[in-house]
């Protein structure tokens, strides 16, 4: 089987895909349609960071596709109901740079209490600006996390190894780790953090969530960071509480229009502000988070090509199907629709096939069985198990 890796990926990709058997073709760049199409040729598996387009067009010229692995985190980039109609699995890495958001959350927060950027900026600029005034420690300090997902979590963590006292909000109900109290609002939360850090998902409801009415009830000489998403803060807002000095300092990652690539120009209320530190979309950005992500999504590949898993995919049934010791396995993907199960096993029991195994699960319109035999399936089984009305993709996996 033939893999097919673009725009520079982590070379754990290429490795786990390699010692799985692949034949491994890397690019460094990103690709456009035509090319794409062209490229594609004969690969089974396709891999991508965010750059390279995977469209309809792209899916229809090539259907044979077994995968896409997306080696970051959004696939925003691929027509994901196209390739979930023609059976084409999708993977991303939903969790890789978990870690290194919160740790440049963490130096954000110690660089603030500090005034690091100020110190900093004044002694490049040839000025011995030694002074306590204003500076912190973060150690009994009270940090508030807005959104406990897999990131707000984390940081709580960490954040209280460094003795913070971490209170939290979600709209979910979250189990609260380690000592850090649950607040029951956004309110109640402002009212104790002294700093308050986004941690809050993409939703559209939470456009502007973050604006001047909570501004105002921050405390007095608080500190904010938005490491989530651009568009949740209005940063107008956020400027005339730091100008008003309301606000003691801020930290901002995300923007609500960032520019496409290195070196663009960029602008924002934001700039040129004292003790606010700006940060072009980094907090996910290291070499260990993508190496991870290159271990994650070359692994997810693998895994579904060799075994058929398709956990954690993000336009598949979800299955985790169990190794036995079966002779031979397949994979039938189809609509989700009554009947195809029994006509699938029908076709099996009629060819006197024993099943040692069989796992299915849906997904909207989707169903996804998974079947491990006693003996090897026949050709002629194997073509009437393509014919079953509803059959989107049958895959053989010895
Ligand atoms: N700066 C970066 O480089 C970077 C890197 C990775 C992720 N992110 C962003 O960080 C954010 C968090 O990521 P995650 O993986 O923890 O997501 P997640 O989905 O695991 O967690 C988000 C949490 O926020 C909660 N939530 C949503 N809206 C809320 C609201 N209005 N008030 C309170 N809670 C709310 C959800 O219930 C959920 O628990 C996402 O927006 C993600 O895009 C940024």
């Amino acid at each position: 089987m033939r893999a097919l890796l673009l725009e520079n990926l982590h070379p754990t990709a290429g490795k786990i895909l390699t010692e799985a058997g692949f034949d491994v073709e890397e690019h460094s760049g990103a690709l456009d349609e035509d090319e794409l199409i062209a490229a594609l040729e004969g690969v089974d598996l396709l891999g991508i960071r965010s750059k390279t387009e995977v469209t309809q067009r792209v899916l229809d010229a090539r259907p044979d596709l077994t995968a896409i692995g997306a080696f970051c985190i959004g696939t925003n980039q691929i027509d994901l109901a196209r390739a979930a109609t023609l059976g084409v699995a999708t993977f991303n890495a939903p969790y890789s740079n978990t870690r290194s958001v919160v740790e440049l959350a963490i130096a954000n927060i110690i660089a603030m209490a500090r005034r690091l950027t100020e110190r900093d900026k004044a002694l490049h600029a040839g000025v011995w600006d030694k002074s306590a005034d204003g500076s912190h420690e973060i150690r009994g300090r009270s940090l508030g996390i807005v959104g406990y997902g897999n990131i707000g979590s984390q940081l709580s963590v960490v954040a209280e190894a460094l003795g913070m006292r971490v209170y939290f909000y979600d709209v979910d109900d979250r189990l609260a780790l380690g000592n850090a109290t649950r607040c029951s609002s956004l309110a109640e939360l402002l009212e104790v953090a002294e700093t308050v850090t986004l941690h809050v998902d993409g939703r559209e409801a939470n456009a502007g969530v973050f604006g001047a009415a909570e501004f105002a009830m921050m405390r007095p000489r608080s500190l904010f960071l938005n490491l989530s998403r651009g568009f949740v803060v209005d940063y107008d807002a956020l400027r005339a509480a730091l100008v008003s000095g309301h606000l003691a300092g801020a930290a901002v990652d995300v923007f609500p229009k960032e520019p496409k690539k290195r070196g663009d120009a960029f602008d924002s209320p934001l700039r040129n502000l004292p003790n606010v530190i700006l940060t072009p979309h980094v907090g996910g950005s290291t070499e260990e988070a993508q190496e991870d992500i290159g271990r994650f999504v070359g692994g997810k590949l693998r895994d579904y090509v060799r075994r058929g898993a398709t956990s954690l995919s993000v336009n598949m049934p979800t299955l985790m199907p169990e190794r036995t010791p079966h002779t031979q396995r397949i994979t039938h993907l189809h609509q989700n629709v009554p009947g195809v199960l029994a006509a699938l096993n029908d076709v099996l029991g009629r060819h006197e096939i024993n099943i040692g195994y069989q796992s299915l699960a849906t997904r909207g319109d989707l169903g996804y069985a998974v079947t491990d035999t006693d003996s090897p399936i026949p050709d002629a089984a194997l073509a009437a198990l393509r014919d079953i009305d509803g059959t989107v993709r049958l895959r053989v996996i010895s």
